[in-house]
């Protein structure tokens, strides 16, 4: 064979592989995108998920690819992983979160774990669903400040996403709601329930002393008492909004703003309590730095304000020793789940 036979054939076999794989591509994009299969850990409750956003691996694919995109953001320099990073348990480790203008916000971020299981989002429950959520980040003055329509021309600009649209949704024109879709499906992915606690329920490892004392106490209503919002096991949270006298008069009416409800004056969502050892600083200002002036907030530090939470008024103060208050906090660190912060499914798609 000669060299220019050999090219020949060389192009011919190249025609027929793209030939196959437009076929392949053709093929799969009529059978539609592949269910995706959530593993629910024991322990955690079956999740529910919107009939109109079923997970499907490539609709998971592409909202991995949009949470780290800073193409949502108005100057392309942030992303929503820039301030949910997997090394803070999705939190950013600031007191405030900064946008991209470098204005503080007045509130901390949230961890993004076992978002699954919630019904309201936001530290004052401001949105109802994962969907709706992430529609704020992006238009937020003090956060990504895009608009939603400069975004998606952005977006729609870039090959990639229009063939990963429709192949996650089988749609040729890229609108808001499909990107939306596509973040809360992969947000729904990152679940945690694989803490050192977990495997010592499954049998699998031990608690120390301290730690298993700081499990009681975490319960015992003349103690911690925690269990009353942060219910031991499963999320470690029922996720109701209450008042834990932060302040005497609240700074940030927190659910209020929401409701307009007097009775929900300083009242915020109570977060679970799994990863806590990695979402410091804590609460929804960011006004402890550790988890002991947490447990002394609950101890000593609440004020006798106006909506305080019942469980709170009734406790003792000082009812705990310093011995005590530490067990509690050896019991949290129980709750990092080292396999969670090292999935690979979570970072940034290479
Ligand atoms: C500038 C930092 C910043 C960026 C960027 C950002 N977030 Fe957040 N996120 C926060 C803060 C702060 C909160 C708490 C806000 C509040 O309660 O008012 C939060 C809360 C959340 C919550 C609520 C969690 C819960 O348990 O209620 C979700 C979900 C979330 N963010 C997802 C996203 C997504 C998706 C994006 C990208 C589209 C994004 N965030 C971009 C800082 C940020
Ligand atoms: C009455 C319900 C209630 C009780 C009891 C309670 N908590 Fe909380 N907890 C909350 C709420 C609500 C928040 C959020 C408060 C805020 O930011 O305004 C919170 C926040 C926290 C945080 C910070 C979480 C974060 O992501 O920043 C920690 C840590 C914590 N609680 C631990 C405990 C411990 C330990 C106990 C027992 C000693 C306890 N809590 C008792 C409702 C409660």
């Amino acid at each position: 064979m000669n060299r220019s036979m050999k090219s020949q054939w060389a192009v011919l076999l190249l025609i027929a592989i793209s030939l196959l794989g437009c076929y392949k591509d053709e093929a799969a994009l009529k059978k539609g995108p592949t269910p995706y299969q959530l593993n629910i850990p024991a322990g955690l409750p079956a999740m529910v998920i919107p009939a109109d956003n079923p997970l499907t691996v490539e609709g998971v694919y592409l909202g991995r690819m949009l949470f780290y995109d800073p193409i949502l953001s108005g100057n392309n320099t942030q992303s929503c992983g820039s301030c949910h990073l997997q090394q803070h348990g999705f939190t950013d480790g600031l007191k405030y979160s900064v946008g991209i203008d470098g204005i503080e916000g007045k509130r901390n971020s949230m961890p993004l774990i076992n978002l699954g299981w919630q019904s309201s989002f936001f530290w004052d429950g401001g949105a109802a669903d994962l969907e709706s959520q992430a529609l704020d980040p992006v238009v937020n003055p003090i956060e990504m400040h895009d608009t939603w329509e400069n975004a998606l021309s952005e977006i729609k600009a870039i090959p990639m996403y229009q063939h990963l649209f429709k192949k996650a949704f089988g749609i040729d024109e890229i609108t808001v709601p499909f990107v939306v879709k596509a973040i809360a499906q992969f947000e729904r992915t990152l679940i945690s329930a694989d803490s050192k606690y977990d495997q010592y329920k499954r049998g699998e490892a031990f608690l120390t002393p301290l730690e298993l004392q700081g499990m009681d106490l975490f319960t015992d209503m003349s103690k911690g008492d925690c269990n009353h919002c942060h219910v031991l096991g499963s999320t470690f949270s029922d996720f109701a909004f209450r008042n834990t006298g932060l302040d005497s008069i609240p700074v940030d009416e927190g659910r209020y703003m929401i409701t307009w409800n007097p009775s929900d004056k300083g009242k915020f969502k109570t977060p679970s309590l799994r990863n806590i050892a990695l979402t410091a600083p804590y609460m929804h200002d960011g006004r402890f730095n550790t988890l002991l002036e947490c447990v002394e907030h609950y101890n000593t530090g609440f004020h006798y304000a106006t909506n305080l939470d019942p469980n709170l008024y009734t406790a003792q103060k000082g009812r705990m020793s310093q011995q005590e208050m530490e067990a509690i906090v050896a019991f949290m660190h129980t709750l990092t789940d080292e396999n969670f912060m090292q999935n690979a499914d979570f970072l940034p798609v290479r």
